[in-house]
């Protein structure tokens, strides 16, 4: 399934986040085991200290570099114009590519946050990214650089379950033709012990984590469950041959108690950067 971003470049709607995936075999073998499954989508960060371990995965396989979707992201460190270009490059240099498909604004680090936004333009601009976006965007920091963006930002990576449904945000995003990609989208595993989602899952005989991958997707959301474990990874990537009805929708969306299992936008602390 692909989500078309809205300057037209094709999104793999489902791809294998590596979140806190710092073992370097571990890393590869996932990275190996999403391909030869069938992953196009890979998500890092300057934060996981994986860019390199995704690169040389992506070498080492036989897929050509067009028919990957690779994200990164600046780490909240390095925000501000001239800081992004510099940490962009970095990243490129440790992925060992000459572009990458997506970049985005990790949080939005205060009074930094539309500087750094400026800097991805830029690189746009530049053809060094296929398209621009942000992550931890609220719909007042996205205001702020719709206000002033020469190109809109085409996604918006935040927290989201069938715990934390955001289903305001998304409206916003939806709105302004901005794709959402859900991070944590089984809840860091805690959403998986729901015991409505498991006997969903087993009528169709299918996992918890296989029906919330399925929400996200049929909620034309951009998912990306990370796992380090070979069967799981598979797992993931095996629901496409099974629809929830509206009514099993329903019922998930339902489920919303706004609980996060990360950091909130805005109550991060990033006083230690200043
Ligand atoms: P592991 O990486 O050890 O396989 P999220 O993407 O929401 O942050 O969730 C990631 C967590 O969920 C990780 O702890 C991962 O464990 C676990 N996980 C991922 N996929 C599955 C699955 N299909 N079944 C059970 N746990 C899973």
């Amino acid at each position: 399934m692909i989500k078309t971003l809205a300057n037209g470049v094709q999104m793999p709607q489902l791809g294998l986040g590596v979140y806190k995936m710092t073992d370097k075999e571990e890393t590869l073998q996932a990275i190996d085991t999403a391909l030869q499954v069938g992953y196009r989508a890979i998500d890092t960060a300057a934060l996981y200290y994986n860019e390199e371990e995704v690169g040389e995965a992506v070498r080492a396989s036989s897929i050509a570099r067009e028919e990957l979707f690779i994200t990164t992201k600046v780490w909240n460190d390095d925000q501000g114009y001239d800081e992004t270009l510099r940490a962009f490059e970095v990243s490129l240099k440790k992925l060992g590519m000459d572009y990458v498909d997506l970049y985005l604004t990790h949080w939005p680090v205060a009074d930094k946050f539309v500087d750094t936004y400026r800097a991805i333009e830029r690189l746009y601009d530049e053809k060094l990214i296929r398209a621009t976006g942000v992550s931890n965007h609220h719909q007042q920091h996205l205001e702020r650089l719709l206000a002033t963006a020469n190109v809109a930002p085409m996604v918006n990576q935040i927290e989201l379950h069938p715990y934390l449904t955001q289903q305001e945000l998304r409206a916003f995003c939806a709105a302004n033709n901005i794709a959402v990609t859900s991070w944590s989208p089984l809840g860091r595993a805690n959403v998986l012990r729901d015991e409505f989602l498991q006997q969903l899952g087993a009528q169709y005989g299918k996992s918890a984590a296989q029906v919330i991958i399925r929400w996200h997707l049929q909620h034309d959301l951009v998912v990306i469950p990370k796992s380090v474990t070979p069967a799981r990874i598979e797992q993931n990537f095996d629901v496409f041959d099974f629809t929830l009805t509206p009514e099993q929708m329903a019922q998930i969306d339902a489920l919303n108690r706004n609980e996060r299992f990360g950091q909130n936008p805005e109550s991060f602390n990033f006083d230690h950067l200043k």
